[in-house]
């Protein structure tokens, strides 16, 4: 018996096991998979400064400080155009790049360290079945939870993109200090990193995309072509990781049923162009933590009552703008009366410090006190 039954292991489910222990609440985590297995997963990379001030708040942030690249800007590229977004000059804020797998290497250790318990390699079958007075469903999109809110009560809105990314790590030395987003006839590319000789690269590539079509060289040329400029090139060096991600954009409505509360992936999915997945994940378990607390220490359910109501605010905020950057910048498949009013929307960004400001504010996120 426990008081919280957490079902998943990746951000979401691990930071809010250790924001509840911080309060004296305890929680077991289930993980389907090894330990090694999540470790060594390879997904997103960008922290936005709420999520970085909440791992802080935690005291995980210590390899974080010292390893995560601070970002004070993003460029959008097209036609040979490059534009600096200047997101800390716009905003005050700033963004850090470190690894998804890295965070959850933090937040493993930092469980054990604390005596929260992680049964890894234990599949949840059905939360119903957990002995403990709330199931946190925290196991991902493709997770039991979501299905165990009966489908009559569930309103599930989903829109599924013609395209996918490939995405690579190699062991190159960026060549370029900020992350490149880059529009091009042949399809949208992205430059990102993870050290200072490691390159973290997408492609936008067709969602049927069997990945043995995409040896190395062929990838290399292909970020060549949409990336690079007259004199300047993607460095390249050892590919050691690929992957093809389809695109999605899904919200399921309510997030809670009874004792069942969904947070991160196992509610939502946003198209990975605004980075916002891993960024919304602990956004809601810092609600579904705080209304947690005021449960078992207030007696006040009432932050539990609206939880469903204060999760979606943040996430309808950020799907619009992930399918915004995403309708932006990829090839859609829509002919040039679309192609064209991209250009019109990228050229305005060039022109506009208005449009730059509204970008910014949305790709660093807003401050949690100002909002929800
Ligand atoms: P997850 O990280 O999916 O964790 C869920 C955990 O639950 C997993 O460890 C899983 O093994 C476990 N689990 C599942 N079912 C069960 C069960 N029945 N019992 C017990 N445990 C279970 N976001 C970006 O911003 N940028 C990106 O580039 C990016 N790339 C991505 C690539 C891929 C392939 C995927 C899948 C996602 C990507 N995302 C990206 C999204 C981001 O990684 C997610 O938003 C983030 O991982 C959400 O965290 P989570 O804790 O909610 O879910
Ligand atoms: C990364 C992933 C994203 O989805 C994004 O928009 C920017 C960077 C990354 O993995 O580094």
């Amino acid at each position: 018996m426990t008081q919280v039954g957490v079902v998943g292991a990746g951000p979401a489910g691990l930071t809010l096991a250790l924001l509840l222990h911080r309060q004296g609440i305890e929680s077991t985590v289930w993980e389907s998979r090894s330990r090694e297995y999540v470790e060594q997963r390879v997904r997103a990379g960008v922290l936005e400064p709420n999520t970085v001030e909440l791992f802080a708040s935690l005291g995980v942030d210590e390899r974080l400080r010292r390893e995560g690249l601070v970002h004070d800007g993003i460029h959008l590229r097209r036609q040979g155009r490059t534009t600096k977004i200047p997101l800390a000059e716009l905003t005050g804020r700033h963004l850090t790049v470190y690894g998804q797998q890295e965070v959850v290497k933090d937040l493993i250790g930092a469980c054990l360290e604390r005596g929260i318990r992680i049964r890894f390699e234990t599949p949840v079958t059905d939360p119903g079945e957990l002995e403990c007075d709330f199931a946190a469903g925290c196991d991902g999109f493709h997770g039991v939870c979501r299905g165990a809110i009966p489908a009559g009560v569930r309103t599930e809105h989903e829109h599924v993109y013609p395209m996918a990314w490939l995405g690579i790590l190699a062991h190159a030395a960026p060549t370029t200090d900020e992350l490149i987003y880059a529009w091009h006839d042949n399809g949208f590319a992205l430059y990102s990193m993870r050290s200072p000789s490691v390159s973290r690269l997408y492609l936008q590539v067709s969602p049927d995309t069997n990945i043995a079509e995409w040896p190395d060289e062929r990838i290399w040329d292909e970020l060549q072509i949409r990336l690079g400029t007259e004199g300047w090139r993607v460095g390249e060096g050892e590919i050691f990781e690929k992957g093809v991600t389809p695109m999605r954009s899904f919200v399921c409505e309510p997030m809670q049923h009874g004792r069942l509360l969904l947070t991160g992936d196992a509610a939502h999915i946003v198209p990975p162009t605004g980075a916002k997945g891993l960024n919304l994940a602990v956004n809601d378990v810092r609600l579904l933590a705080a209304a947690l607390v005021a449960h078992y220490v207030q007696e006040d359910d009432s932050l539990l009552e609206r939880y469903t109501s204060d999760a979606l605010r943040r996430v309808w905020r950020a799907q619009e703008f992930s399918d915004s950057m995403t309708r932006l910048l990829h090839q859609l498949g829509e002919g040039t009366y679309e192609a064209r009013l991209q250009l019109a929307r990228l050229e305005y960004l060039e022109r506009s410090d208005a449009g730059r400001r509204q970008l910014a504010e949305n790709y660093v996120g807003l401050p949690v006190a100002e909002d929800f």
